[in-house]
């Protein structure tokens, strides 16, 4: 009989697809979800053929040195600005990744995010729960407009497209968006967008909406530069990746009243959170939860899964990133 190859689920996840990762594999499980060193994690990796990463793992030429077994790491996410893909592919290890199935559950949030942000649903919550609401008043927590208004979207790929679609078919609003490329027109035409540039959709939108994947290139998006080109009554929301937005200076924006609001899913160096926008009262702020149904996380979760099922097992990935290391 042969044996079965060893992986390694490097984070907590639903236990029925541990059950089901382990009909195939010797599974490895860190069901306490103890949040390894990069040590600890290139310790753990030894002698496993796959592993379960959820982009709180860096995989990188580092761990593949010491790490020879390794052939495939499956992510339980769609981003995976925590695999150095030049480096697994140099090394001939598979990366994989969770695309579609969380599309629509996060554009659901982001719009969410935006419209909890320009209400001023949060702040106002805080104020009732301190127990500061004794009147009604004409001019309490007035926000920004969301029907009608201008969306600017920055990252057009398919959460991005989902919030337009949101927001031009549901709310009325003009959607404007900015991309590494433009749209063909059907897809433009489908999502109700026009192509901008970046700086006439900062100068322009009433609510910006970040979706645009991290990478060095994206770093910093949106800086001091960037938020002075915005109105003083707009809102920024992220829900992309940490590193995107400058959040220090995002914090003194918000200070000084350069934007109205902010909401943000995703932070520089989470799950720690810039001090100053702890303080400043007219920003959201979520623990990076916008893919965050049961649904959704189960389907990710199985998407990862079968990944390692079908990379380890047939030699065929569900959702390859670099499938020139295929055999
Ligand atoms: C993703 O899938 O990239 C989300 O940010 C969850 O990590």
């Amino acid at each position: 009989m042969t044996q079965k190859p060893s992986i390694l689920v490097a984070r907590a996840v639903f236990p029925g697809v541990i059950e089901k990762l382990s009909q195939h594999f010797v599974v490895d499980a860190n069901q306490d979800d103890v949040l390894f060193t990069p040590d600890q994690l290139k310790q753990r990796l030894q002698g496993k053929q796959g592993v379960f990463t959820t982009g709180s793992e860096r995989i990188d030429a580092g761990v593949l040195a010491v790490c020879p077994s390794l052939k495939i790491c499956a992510n339980m996410a769609v981003g995976y600005n925590n695999f150095d893909l030049d480096a697994m592919t140099a090394a001939g290890v598979l990366a994989t990744n969770a695309p579609d199935v969380l599309t629509e559950t996060t554009a659901d949030f982001g719009f969410a995010l935006m419209m909890a942000t320009a209400r001023r649903i949060a702040e106002s919550e805080h104020f009732l729960r301190a127990g500061l609401w004794n009147r009604w008043r004409y001019d309490m927590f007035t926000g920004t407009e969301v029907h009608g208004s201008t969306l600017g979207i920055v990252g057009m790929g398919r959460i991005g497209q989902g919030i337009a679609k949101r927001g031009a078919l549901g709310f009325g609003m003009k959607v404007i968006y900015h991309n590494r490329s433009q749209l063909d027109a059907a897809t433009e035409a489908q999502c109700h967008a026009t192509y901008v540039g970046k700086e006439e959709l900062l100068r322009t939108a009433d609510h910006v909406v970040l979706v645009v994947p991290y990478s060095a290139a994206s770093h910093h998006t949106i800086g001091a530069p960037e938020l002075a080109l915005m109105k003083s009554t707009a809102t920024l929301t992220n829900v992309a990746r940490g590193g995107i937005v400058d959040d220090a200076a995002l914090a003194k924006a918000l200070r000084e009243g350069q934007i109205a609001a902010a909401g943000l899913d995703v932070f520089e160096g989470e799950p720690s959170v810039h001090p100053d926008l702890l303080t400043v009262p007219n920003v959201v702020l979520t623990p990076h939860i916008a893919s965050a149904t049961v649904g959704t996380r189960r389907a990710m979760a199985n998407l990862a899964a079968d990944n390692l099922i079908g990379f380890l097992v047939s030699c065929k990935p569900v959702t390859p990133l670099n499938p020139q290391v295929l055999p």
